[in-house]
């Protein structure tokens, strides 16, 4: 299938609309009420496991071992988790959090310069999905490439604020350090070879991508969700959240979790790529955003991926008679494209794979 050129219809900025200052929203962005968020549905004392990565080079044998535990049962049980010293300093988190911000608050003129179309869906954007009429989120965003360095064009990255591709540059490469760690912790905590996943994922070659989000202030956030519940199409995502404002919520059985975010924290989540590759020992979770009506909120979330044009599928030291192969292979591009031409659609997704088996 060709990639697809433009949009369906004009583009809206949700910000735009926002700043408005209309009491109302508008029907494109109105949610059937079932998807709609519902007050009071996350009990306020659970949240996603917090793990300390220092533990994973403690000189003491079995705080290292409790760690890799922590990580196994989180991949598992929630296939979410937040991370605290996890090697990117604080100032490098703070720094990059708001600098992103800033750029969403330069002029419209200065945004627009980089206004993204579905062929790449690099630069400013407001959209997932091609459908006619679909029923839109409430946010905005800034999508960019780190690698695979020939992907990587800073002509496509905001030249304002001034520092903004500084900060990136070194975010992202530390983003891409944590991506390895973790990639070897999930291989061990498989029982696959240390470097099983960083292999099948490309070796050096990996994919990372950043794509920033911004909830602008929603006078009617009761109506609307800022992202649908999706699941992450990639390898790993590491968001970092915007530590005043919640929005994040992570499906767990039948109840929405509202995640609350701990000081200089990373958000760590499985996506579609390694619930194939583990053949769905750890599992890809639904998770949306909802909005709110005094603040706004930013988020940047980092896609640590496959190498685009590699076959992806489940280990087969993980398959058994017991467990069969659940997936087909197929490449990351192929598998992205789906997703980009339909638009967040819950887990649909990576489910709708296994009937294709
Ligand atoms: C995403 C995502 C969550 C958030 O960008 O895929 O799930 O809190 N973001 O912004
Ligand atoms: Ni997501």
């Amino acid at each position: 299938m060709a990639s697809p050129c433009d949009w369906p219809e004009p583009v809206v900025r949700v910000q735009s609309v926002s700043e408005s200052g209309s009491s109302t929203i508008p029907d494109r962005y109105i949610k059937p009420p079932s998807d709609r968020p519902s007050p009071n549905l996350s009990p306020p004392d659970i949240n996603i496991p917090l793990i300390d990565l220092a533990g994973l080079t403690d000189g003491d044998l079995a705080v290292r071992e409790a760690t890799m535990k922590e990580i196994s049962a989180a991949c598992r049980e929630w296939g979410f988790f937040q991370v605290v010293n996890h090697g990117l300093r604080a100032e490098l988190v703070d720094r990059a959090r708001e600098i992103w911000r800033e750029f969403f608050h330069e002029s419209m003129e200065v945004k627009q310069r980089y206004a993204n179309s579905p062929k790449t869906y690099e630069g400013y954007g407001s959209r997932l999905g091609l459908q006619k009429g679909a029923i839109l989120d409430w946010s905005d965003y800034y999508f960019l490439h780190y690698l695979p360095s020939s992907l990587k064009d800073h002509n496509k990255w905001p030249h304002q604020p001034s520092s903004l591709r500084e900060v990136v540059e070194e975010y992202s490469k530390e983003i891409v350090r944590l991506g390895n760690v973790l990639l070897k912790v999930f291989s061990k905590n498989l029982g696959l070879r240390h470097d099983y996943l960083q292999n099948a994922f490309g070796g050096e070659d990996i994919g990372a991508c950043l794509r920033v989000n911004f909830y602008p202030k929603c006078p009617q956030p009761d109506l609307t969700l800022g992202l649908s519940s999706h699941s992450d199409p990639g390898g790993i995502t590491f968001l970092l959240p915007d530590e005043n404002v919640c929005g994040l919520q992570v499906c767990r059985g039948q109840q929405w979790i509202t995640v609350r975010p701990v000081p200089h924290g990373i958000i760590v989540n499985i996506g579609d790529q390694i619930q194939v590759i583990s053949n769905a020992i750890y599992k890809s979770v639904e998770h949306r955003v909802v909005v709110n009506p005094n603040k706004e909120r930013v988020s940047l979330a980092y896609f640590y991926n496959p190498k685009s044009d590699l076959l992806i599928q489940p280990a087969p030291e993980l398959i058994t008679p017991e467990t069969p192969s659940l997936y087909p292979s197929m490449t990351f591009d192929e598998y992205r494209l789906f997703i980009r031409t339909r638009g967040p659609q819950g887990k649909s997704q990576v489910e709708s794979l296994k009937s294709q088996k």
